[in-house]
């Protein structure tokens, strides 16, 4: 369970998860909006279909690729929501 720990108000906006709609902090990343909203399955493997989520929220593992506004295989901990954004669990499905 992630839970915040800054006690500072910070305004909020809406964003849209799987279609659904998610209030979060303004500021925040995808990745940890997404994480506080109780989201952990942000993608399935190409290899086995496991599911996946954030890791090392720094960049570098890539288990946090999520498609956003239809753009795939965007980093979740490393792009900042903002107003009406769009995102949606990413496949990654072998065809
Ligand atoms: S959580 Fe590792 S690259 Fe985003």
């Amino acid at each position: 369970m992630i839970k915040r720990i800054d006690s500072q108000k910070s305004e909020m906006i809406r964003i849209y998860f799987e279609g659904k709609v998610i209030y979060v902090h303004k500021g925040d990343t995808v990745a940890s909006a997404l994480l506080e909203a109780g989201v952990t399955h942000f993608q399935n493997t190409t290899s086995r279909g496991s599911q996946r989520g954030p890791f090392c929220m720094m960049g570098v593992c890539f288990d946090c690729l999520v498609e956003i506004d239809e753009q795939p295989n965007q980093q979740a901990c490393m792009i900042n929501v903002y107003q009406e954004m769009k995102i949606k669990r990413q496949a990654n499905l072998l065809k």
